[in-house]
């Protein structure tokens, strides 16, 4: 039976006696070639490891699992987050899985449906907050520090500890580090993570060395670009619609000391890359997930990436979470008789 992340890596995280070992089986995520992809992007060797293989459908249950098993050991008589729609998911199903309340904070509106019908059904409280990320984040901070309740966002370390054993799963998997890691930035706790990972699969578990990461923000919502907050984010990726990011001077160490860098791009090449991913790999991510494909394209193009580097992407999230996005894709539906004659008339047979 596949383990969680607790129990098959007990040893990397802050587990003790005390700490239940909570699991919905999260965790060992497909990690697979794309050769049809890497063609697109333009290198010869490129992975995606599939995030949305999650039990909440995204790769926030690697941290989850931690943060609430650690609000558990602790009595905390809550658990409480600001959210894009992912961690509300995750933070929800966990505390369900755990028996303790989950309070989730969103930003009114631009919450992808998927992401909010999966925080009603685990039974969270659902609060819309008039304002966006950012003014969630900031409400969520000042309660959990009046109030007895565990904040489960990437700012708690307990997050960032979990996050960090997707990196040990692709050395493991390849049996070195890629050259090079890309992947989506909102907040900058999973870029995070990622470094802290790698690093530490280089001191403890022998892997010769470590990826450059590089991470990609969308345009309209990218202050680790400007290198200053951004007032109004604005992307069709919502989970990464973030102007002002709380984990803010690691994400930037983990881009430069790692070698790679934060870029950005359009959300004209985001959902590009979104349907290039779903159509030559069979792998239907959401949108912002799909900012590390178009980013290591862009950074291929601009020679920041060659062609021979072994490249992973990674896939955050589950595109079946954003489905209204979809909807608005579909042309026109082909419409028959329940007639055969019909179907190949139509299909032009
Ligand atoms: N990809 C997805 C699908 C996300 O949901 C997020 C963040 C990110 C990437 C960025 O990761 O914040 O660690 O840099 N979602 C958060 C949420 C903000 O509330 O679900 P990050």
């Amino acid at each position: 039976m596949k383990r969680g992340i607790l129990e098959r890596w007990r040893a990397e995280l802050p587990v003790t006696e005390r700490t239940p070992m909570l699991s919905l089986q999260e965790g060992d995520t497909p990690l697979l070639a794309v050769p049809r992809l890497a063609q697109w992007v333009g290198v010869a060797d490129l992975h995606i490891k599939f995030e949305g293989a999650n039990p909440t459908g995204s790769f926030k249950d690697r941290g989850m699992v931690v943060a609430v098993a650690k609000a558990l050991e602790d009595d905390a008589r809550a658990v409480l987050c600001a959210s894009t729609g992912n961690t509300a998911a995750s933070a929800a199903a966990y505390a369900a899985a755990a028996n303790i309340q989950a309070v989730v904070l969103l930003p009114e509106g631009k919450v992808a449906a998927g992401k909010l019908a999966q925080a009603v059904m685990y039974g969270a409280h659902v609060v819309t907050v008039r304002g966006n990320f950012d003014d969630a984040l900031d409400v969520a901070r000042a309660a959990s520090d009046a109030h007895d309740v565990a904040l489960v966002n990437s700012v708690n370390p307990f997050r960032i500890e979990g996050q960090t054993t997707s990196a040990y799963e692709i050395c493991d998997a390849m049996r070195a580090a890629p050259d090079v890691l890309a992947l989506p930035v909102g907040n900058g706790g999973n870029i995070t993570a990622y470094w802290l990972g790698f690093q530490r699969a280089v001191e403890r578990h022998g892997v010769a060395t470590t990826p450059r990461i590089i991470g990609g923000q969308a345009a309209g919502a990218a202050p680790f670009v400007r290198g200053h907050a951004v007032a109004i984010p604005e992307t069709v990726a919502t989970a990464i619609r973030i102007g002002n990011p709380a984990t803010w001077r690691p994400a930037m160490d983990a881009a430069s000391q790692s070698g790679g860098m934060i870029g950005e791009v359009s959300d004209t090449e985001i959902l590009d890359a979104w349907r290039a991913i779903a159509r030559l790999t069979g792998t239907f991510c959401e949108p912002a997930s799909a900012a590390s494909v178009a980013m290591l394209r862009k950074a291929v193009a601009d020679g920041t990436v060659s062609h021979d580097e072994r490249c992973v992407c990674v896939l955050t999230g589950n595109g079946l979470k954003d489905a209204d996005l979809v909807i608005g894709e579909m042309k026109s539906p082909l419409v028959i008789d329940p007639d055969a004659t019909a179907l190949a008339r139509a299909l032009r047979w």
